[in-house]
C-alpha cells in the first residue's frame, strides 16, 4: 500500500501547537513539572452561567437534530447586538453574520471559497499558522508581510510589490495580534481599506483577541472603518473572550456576498454549530461583560509579573496592551529555537519559538499567560537562574 500525503500536506509544516504539546507531553512523561506557556488556551473555567445555560438547553430535544448551515437567528441576532453595543456596527443578522464552529474553522476553509489555484493571499509574518494553511488547501500561494517591530507589527503595504498585489485575493490582519500582541488603529485601518479597493482584495480580519486589552485600551472592529464592509469579513471567536476554547464557537461578520461564500463552503463540509451550544453562546454574549471585565485584570497581573521577571533577567521585552501573549527577543547570538529549548530543558518552562509563526518571527519567543501567577512567579524564578 502506498500512503503517501497529498502535495497540500507536504507544503505544510507540523503544525505547531500539535508539536509545542508533543514537546511537553514528553517533558511531563520525564516527569519534569512543566509550566506551560505555550498554546494560548485560557486555564480558567467558562463562566458557571454560561454552563448552566448549556445544561438546560442540551436537554432541549429539537436541538439533538441538525442545526441551521449559517447558525440559529437567536445566536447571530445577540452577536450583532453585542457587535452594536461594543463597536457601533449595524449588521443584519440574516446575512451579514454566521456561525462558525470556532473561529479557526471558518478561518481555514474561507480561502475555499475565493482561492483558485495559483492565486495569491497575502499572510503577515509572523502570524497565526492556519491563513498559511488554508491558503495551502486552496492551492494558493502565500506572500509574506514582515511584521516588524520598526513598524509596530503593522505591515509596510508599500512594500509590497504591485504584480504580487494584483494576483492577491485575500489579505489577512490580526489586532490585536497573536503573536505579537501589538494592536491597530482606525488610521492603519483606512490604509488597509483603500488598499484593497485598489487591488480588489478581499480584507480577512482575524479579532479573535478584540476583548483582551489593558490599560484602557479597548481595541476597535476593522469594520468600524469607512468602507471595511464593501471588502472585508471578520472573525470572532468566544474562546478567548469567555474561556470557551474546548466549545468551539465563534462567528464571522461583514460583506454579505464574502459571508455567502464562506457559507457555500461550510453547508457542503459541516453542519453547523450544536444549538445548546449556541444558545449558552447567546447568554455569554448577552450577560458576559462583567466575566470579561475581570479576566482583564486577571491577565493584566499575570503579564505585569512575567514582564518584570523577564526584564529583570535581562531580557527584551515590553508589555503588550492587548492580547494574553508576551512578545519576548531573545538573548543575542541564540535563534528562536535554541531558547524555547532552553526555556523547556532548562526550565521546564513550554514556550512558542517565534519562528513557528512565520520566518519574521525569528529572534522572538511567544509567552501565553495562561497559567496562575503563582506558577508565572515559579517560571520567572527559573528563568533568572538560568545560563544565557
Ligand atoms: C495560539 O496559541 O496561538 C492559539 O491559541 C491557537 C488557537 O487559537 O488555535
Amino acid at each position: 500500500m502506498d500512503f503517501t500525503r497529498a502535495k497540500r500536506l507536504q507544503a505544510l509544516p507540523p503544525y505547531l501547537f500539535a508539536e509545542i504539546d508533543r514537546l511537553k507531553a514528553a517533558q511531563i512523561a520525564r516527569g519534569v513539572d512543566v509550566v506551560n506557556l505555550g498554546v494560548g488556551d485560557p486555564d480558567l473555567p467558562t463562566p458557571s452561567f454560561v454552563v448552566e445555560a448549556l445544561q438546560k438547553a442540551a436537554q432541549n430535544p429539537a436541538y439533538h437534530q441538525y442545526p441551521s448551515y449559517s447558525g440559529m437567528n437567536s445566536f447571530r441576532a445577540s452577536a450583532a447586538n453585542w457587535c452594536k453595543k461594543r463597536f457601533n456596527l449595524d449588521l443584519d443578522p440574516s446575512t451579514e453574520v454566521m456561525t462558525l464552529i470556532g473561529s479557526k474553522e471558518g478561518i481555514a476553509l474561507f480561502p475555499l471559497a475565493f482561492v483558485n489555484p495559483g492565486d495569491v493571499t497575502l499572510v503577515p509574518s509572523p502570524a497565526y499558522p492556519v491563513y498559511q494553511a488554508g491558503t495551502i488547501f486552496a492551492g494558493g500561494q502565500v506572500h509574506a508581510m514582515p511584521l516588524l517591530k520598526e513598524n509596530g507589527f503593522l505591515p509596510d503595504l508599500d512594500a509590497i510589490d504591485p504584480a504580487v498585489a494584483q494576483k492577491a485575493k485575500i489579505l489577512y490582519i490580526n489586532y490585536p495580534n497573536n503573536p505579537t500582541g501589538a494592536v491597530a488603529d482606525g488610521a492603519f485601518f483606512e490604509k488597509i481599506v483603500a488598499f484593497a479597493k485598489h487591488y480588489n482584495i478581499i480584507v480577512a480580519h482575524d479579532a479573535a483577541y478584540s476583548e483582551m486589552s489593558f490599560d484602557g485600551y479597548r481595541a476597535p472592529s476593522f469594520l468600524e472603518t469607512e468602507g471595511a464592509k464593501d471588502v472585508g469579513i471578520e472573525f470572532h471567536s468566544l474562546s478567548k473572550s469567555f474561556n470557551m476554547t474546548g466549545w468551539r464557537l465563534g462567528f464571522a461578520i461583514g460583506n454579505a456576498e464574502i459571508l455567502a461564500g464562506l457559507g457555500q463552503v461550510k453547508a457542503n463540509v459541516d453542519s453547523g454549530a450544536f444549538n445548546a451550544i449556541q444558545e449558552a453562546g447567546t447568554v455569554a454574549l448577552e450577560h458576559g461583560d462583567p466575566f470579561i471585565k475581570t479576566m482583564r485584570s486577571v491577565y493584566a497581573e499575570r503579564r505585569d509579573i512575567l514582564i518584570k521577571g523577564l526584564q529583570e533577567a535581562g531580557l527584551d521585552v515590553e508589555p503588550q496592551r492587548a492580547t494574553f501573549y508576551v512578545w519576548c527577543g531573545v538573548p543575542k547570538g541564540m535563534t528562536s529555537s535554541a531558547f524555547t529549548t532552553l526555556l523547556l530543558e532548562q526550565g521546564g518552562i513550554v514556550t512558542t519559538p517565534g519562528s513557528g509563526f512565520g520566518a519574521a518571527g525569528e529572534g522572538y519567543v511567544r509567552f501565553a499567560l495562561s497559567v496562575s501567577k503563582e506558577r508565572i512567579v515559579e517560571a520567572v524564578a527559573r528563568i533568572k537562574k538560568m545560563d544565557f
